[in-house]
């Protein structure tokens, strides 16, 4: 079939949007209609060339929501009309790692997603015969996408989905961080370095777990706010003095759990230091450049404190998206506020400018 999508076709120029072609889905794949897309730092980042392992020409766009259109052979677990959220991280529920309840990294289509392929090793989209490479295997900055099956989560039929895409990436990676990977107490206190898309997610993850104190550091005073919106109990805007700020508010031991959630390696540090000696937890969600370390004195491990690294909240996609979805459905989560422009597929480049400009949380494609 022919229909519109945003291609990148060089590093660092704007996308063009344009007619491609898309063939049908294969066995263990599904053809979505996506009707809503956020547009998320990673395609931005993709698109400047900064990622050396991307690849173009490439349809991007990866925090998708649409319904399913037509499924391939052995496609078991969705039919024609269900709702889904498109997952750059899949589950198959069959490998190594995801019949393991510690991780969420699901090994079945790694090597081929990261070559921008399907998992027979193939791209269904294309232009005059030039095959088009799939990005994060999702490329849902697009009418229609042809995805593996393992890699959509099905959600609840009345959840709008301008909202729901927004579960595909950085809401419930923030989410998760707090719920999933560390496993926020009850009663502890938490701080949450960015309130961008992650940050604040993860500051309703923390609010969702009952953590008594969420301290929230950003640089805006805008986001703070909307970190106070999402359950934030304290705001602090970020200076020199925030590590000891925190020390100074938690009795100088540091807070029981600190995330990470801007991707610079100096916040990380910054949430290491803070975490609390003997028992304190640093969550590291944020995705730093390739190439970028991160400077540990290990006095701070020997001390007590632990860091772990969290990818997509070490959410485990088919499962634990659609419960997260229901309890945004149930009120527990305030989505709308993320949600700050809604544009059109043509104004995908907008999206980025938006972004670079830091206005608003998140702006989300509208397909119709
Ligand atoms: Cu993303």
């Amino acid at each position: 079939m022919r229909m519109r999508a945003a291609v990148l076709e060089e590093f660092g120029q704007p996308l063009v949007v344009q007619e491609v072609d898309l063939a049908e889905p294969k066995a263990g794949e599904v053809l979505v209609r996506l009707e809503a897309c956020g547009v998320c730092h990673t395609d931005m980042y993709t698109a400047s060339g900064a990622d050396p392992s991307g690849y173009a020409p490439c349809v991007l766009g990866h925090e998708g929501g649409g319904i399913v259109e037509k499924v391939g052979d052995d496609v078991t677990s969705l039919t024609p009309g269900d709702k889904v959220v498109t997952m750059f991280s899949p589950q198959c529920r069959e490998c190594v790692h995801c019949v393991d309840p510690r991780t969420n990294l699901c090994m079945a289509i790694r090597a081929e997603q990261n070559l921008g392929h399907l998992p027979d090793g193939t791209t269904r989209l294309s232009r005059n015969g030039e095959d088009i490479r799939h990005f994060m295997g999702t490329s849902t900055f697009a009418e229609y996408t042809v995805m593996p099956e393992i890699a959509l989560a099905r959600i609840n039929p009345e959840a709008p989905l301008d909202h729901a895409c927004l579960f595909a990436c950085g809401l419930s990676t923030g989410l998760g961080a707090a719920m999933y990977t560390a496993k926020v107490d009850e009663g502890t206190t938490c701080v949450v370095f960015g309130a961008g898309m992650v940050g604040l997610g993860a500051v309703a993850g923390c609010r969702l777990q009952g953590a008594e104190r969420i301290i929230c550091v950003d640089l805006s005073d805008d986001r703070l706010e909307l970190a106070k919106g999402q359950g934030a109990t304290e705001v602090y805007k970020a200076d020199e003095n925030t590590v000891q700020w925190i020390l100074d508010e938690t009795g100088g031991y540091g807070a029981d759990y600190t995330f990470e959630a801007t991707g610079l390696v100096s916040v990380m540090q910054q949430a290491v230091e803070s975490a609390r000696m003997a028992w304190g937890l640093c969550t590291v969600a944020g995705v730093a450049g390739k190439g970028e370390t991160l400077d540990v004195i290990p006095r701070w491990l020997i001390q007590g404190r632990r860091i772990a690294g969290s990818s997509f909240g070490g959410v485990k996609g088919r499962d634990q998206v659609p419960e997260l979805v229901d309890r945004y459905m149930a009120g527990e989560i305030d989505v709308d506020p993320f949600l700050s422009h809604r544009i059109s597929l043509d104004e995908v480049n907008k999206g980025f400018d938006l972004m670079e400009a830091h206005d608003g949380i998140r702006s989300v494609i509208e397909f119709n």
